[in-house]
């Protein structure tokens, strides 16, 4: 197996961060791996408060179309993998996700921080109103469609951490990665902050780094070890040795 675990204590705290390349082979596709477009539109334009406040239709539109995308897509045994381990190991485990589709729930995980939203969530838009996000799986494509705030009235929108927010369940991640003996990094380029600097964070705080995917990611260098290969192959036996220790 990978010598570099050879290092690690028995019972070892795992951090894991998955990205869009842990989907991929369930059929959802990277957001770079498309040359980061839709339709023309930049995603860094698409996913941010001001392209809602400019024209919630077109943001709703992309979103309707990555609900319909992940709608009957099946776990694979990455994901699969780290349920297990979650089995095996309990709190030990910490998953956090900067995917918004719901796959690691799928494969039976249960404790997952989605840092970046849900994609079958919405939430009300005004920042003022005191409203909880709510299950959404329905698809907008006309404007007089477009779902509205039960309390408020105001148009809702996709409960996703768009460009310019602040993610989800930061504190409890920092927390993690201050505790973790291992941070395994799985399918992500490494290019989107913060979380491209959750490696260095946890090597800071003594942890061993092992990055997972075909790859190498944008910030190869905060890596103790690079495992190529597909999320799907590559994971299994990786987890499967941390479990055992
Ligand atoms: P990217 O699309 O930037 O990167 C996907 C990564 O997955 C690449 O590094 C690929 O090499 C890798 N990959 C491809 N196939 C794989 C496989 N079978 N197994 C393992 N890895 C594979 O996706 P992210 O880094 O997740 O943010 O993107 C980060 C954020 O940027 C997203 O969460 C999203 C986006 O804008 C928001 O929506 C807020």
């Amino acid at each position: 197996m990978n010598p570099a675990l050879d290092s690690l204590p028995a019972r070892p705290r795992v951090f894991v961060l998955s990205g869009a390349g842990i989907s991929a082979e369930s059929g959802i596709p990277t957001f770079r791996g498309v040359d980061g477009l839709w339709r023309g539109h930049r995603i860094e334009s698409v996913a941010t408060p001001e392209a809602f406040a400019r024209d919630p239709l077109l943001v709703w539109r992309f979103y309707s179309e990555r609900r319909d995308g992940a709608r009957d897509r099946e776990p694979n045994p990455a994901h699969r993998a780290l349920a297990r381990l979650e089995e095996r190991i309990g709190e030990r485990l910490f998953l956090c996700t900067q995917n918004v589709d719901p796959l690691h729930e799928r494969a039976g995980s249960r404790r997952v921080a989605h840092m970046h939203g849900q994609l079958f969530e919405s939430r009300c838009s005004d920042p003022g109103c005191t409203s909880a996000p709510y299950i959404d799986e329905a698809t907008y494509a006309h404007r007089e469609d477009l779902p509205r705030c039960a309390a408020c009235g105001a148009l809702a929108r996709p409960h996703i951490c768009w460009f310019g927010e602040v993610p989800f369940e930061l504190d409890a991640i920092v927390n993690a990665l201050e505790a973790c003996d291992v941070c395994l990094v799985v399918g992500t380029s490494g290019v989107v902050q913060p979380a491209a600097s959750f490696a260095s964070s946890a090597a800071a705080a003594g942890a061993l780094t092992i990055y997972v995917g075909p790859e190498e990611p944008g910030n190869a260098d905060v890596f103790a070890a690079i495992v190529r290969g597909p999320a799907a192959q590559a994971l299994p036996p990786l987890l499967e040795t941390l479990a055992e220790r």
